[in-house]
């Protein structure tokens, strides 16, 4: 069966990477969380895309030159603030303290593609392991040198690399890596490439696969996963699919 991941959350229809968004990705039914987290200037993780806070709080300012209590005086429920209130930039704590309650599964992207955070990869694994969620994870980023480097640390959890342009033969590359997926953009992939990397033995999680077409099309070819705004929406179309 296809798994869902609910990308930021349930980015479509809440303010993503809140807890607004994790806690209506719990009610939708979806399998996974996906999130994405930087680090503040006084090390904490804290779960947002972007490496400043302009766009999704009501804040300016770069997330690394920022303190966590800095950050969370602002509001991130952004675009959707009418609909669900004030919230704040979860850090990374506050959303494992919740997870430990559920059965979710949790893909965290490190947004160390620009700056490179140094000490991130050991910071996370470290707070993973202290929330015994080694199983429960998977670590993917743009920045496949840094999955590396968390296999190294880690190899217990798993990695899967990022990417948006074509890429010859993925299986291959992401068995170079020791990663046991590849998580592609939607536009880079077709059947054959679903197809090779799991019967090659890497799972497939394409991100972001929004349209009824796109999410139908790879439940049929019973792909591993699939990252989406809307896991409400591809829940309901997963009961209704014969599989
Ligand atoms: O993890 C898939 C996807 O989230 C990667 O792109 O920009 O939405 O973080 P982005
Ligand atoms: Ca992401």
């Amino acid at each position: 069966m296809t798994q869902i991941y609910a990308h930021r959350g349930s980015a479509g229809t809440h303010p993503e990477n809140t807890m607004l968004s994790f806690q209506e990705a719990l009610k939708s039914g979806a399998d996974g969380i996906e999130m994405d987290v930087h680090l503040t200037k006084d090390g904490h993780l804290v779960i947002i895309h972007d490496e400043t806070i302009d766009r999704t709080t009501t804040g300016k300012g770069i997330v690394r030159e920022m303190t966590l209590k800095e950050i969370q005086t602002y509001d991130a429920s952004h675009k959707f603030s009418a609909d669900y209130g004030r919230t704040s930039i979860p850090s990374l704590e506050e959303f494992f303290s919740w997870m430990r309650d559920t059965t979710l599964l949790c893909n965290i992207e490190l947004k160390n593609g620009g700056y490179r955070y140094p000490g991130m990869e050991e910071k996370l694994i470290g707070m993973i392991k202290s929330f015994g969620f080694e199983k429960r994870m998977i670590l993917s980023s743009f920045n496949h040198y840094s999955l590396v480097h968390c296999y190294s640390l880690a190899p217990e959890i798993e990695i899967a690399p990022l990417y948006s342009n074509g890429l010859y033969m993925p299986w291959v590359y992401a068995k170079a890596l020791r990663a046991a997926a590849i998580h592609p953009s939607i536009k880079t992939i077709n059947d054959e490439i679903v197809l090779e990397s799991m019967n090659a033995g890497v799972a497939v999680r394409p991100y972001t696969v929004n349209t009824d077409g796109q999410i139908r099309k790879l439940f049929a070819l019973n792909c591993s996963a699939i990252i989406t705004d809307f896991p409400e929406r591809a829940v309901k179309l997963r009961n209704t699919y014969k599989q």
